[in-house]
């Protein structure tokens, strides 16, 4: 990555990141804040909040990193990605060095796939997508854009996760099964049949809640 990245927000998301970041080599140019009340975040310079950004850093000279976490369907963390792509900046993709991707998989713009994930052959990967800690996608995923794929959660072969969606912590989806778009995994639910769009399943075997 050749240019400079501005990491956007400051919550437990972003120091993941940030670590991801430094393992990269990857050089941070600052952190925006919604409401930047200290100088410095994590040893790193805070430069002001969107608007800074926007008028000091521009979309030819620096990249962005989506640190606006996401429990449950993605509306702010969308947001942020579709209000700065349309102004002409490009998402790093942020890939920990212990992550297993095979080489045919395709991943998105501004993907981010923390330590000890696992990305099978045949996949894709979404833009502005997380594959969180230790997640495991098996063959043939397909993981819609905004999709979190949250720590320890486990997708077998085929599944299609539509756009939004939310996977729970340590969930488990068993093969070719789909999700709907925006829909909500619970923790540590097995998903055995397809999600409805926008509904919430909890559970062993999961049902919606
Ligand atoms: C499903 C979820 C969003 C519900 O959150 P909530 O709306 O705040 O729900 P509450 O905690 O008020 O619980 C409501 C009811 O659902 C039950 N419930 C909540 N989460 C559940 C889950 N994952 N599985 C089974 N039941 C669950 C509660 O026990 C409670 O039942 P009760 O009314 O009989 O007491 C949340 O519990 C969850 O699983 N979030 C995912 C968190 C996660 O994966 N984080 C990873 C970050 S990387």
């Amino acid at each position: 990555m050749e240019l400079p990245v501005i990491v956007l927000g400051g919550g437990g998301h972003a120091k993941v990141l940030l670590d991801i970041l430094r393992l990269m080599g990857v050089k941070v140019a600052g952190i925006s804040l919604v409401e930047p009340t200290v100088d410095k975040l994590y040893g790193y310079p805070v430069i002001g909040d969107d608007t800074d950004v926007l008028e000091r850093y521009p979309a030819r000279e620096f990249m962005l990193v989506n640190a606006v976490g996401s429990i449950g369907p993605a509306v702010g963390r969308r947001d942020v990605y579709e209000q700065f792509r349309a102004r002409g900046y490009r998402f790093a993709s942020v890939i920990h060095p212990s992550a297993i991707i095979a080489s045919d998989s395709l991943i998105g713009e501004g993907a981010q796939i923390m330590a000890g994930a696992i990305i099978q052959p045949g996949c894709q990967i979404g833009d502005n997508v997380i594959i969180n800690t230790k997640a495991s996608i098996d063959h043939d995923v397909i993981v819609g854009h905004h999709v979190h794929v949250a720590v320890g959660a486990t997708i077998a072969g085929c599944v299609r996760i539509d756009e939004g969606a939310f996977i729970g912590a340590g969930s488990t989806i068993i093969q070719n099964v789909s999700i709907g778009t925006n829909s909500l995994v619970g923790a540590g639910a097995v998903v055995i049949r397809d999600v409805r769009a926008g509904a919430t399943v909890l559970g062993v075997p999961a049902k919606e809640g």
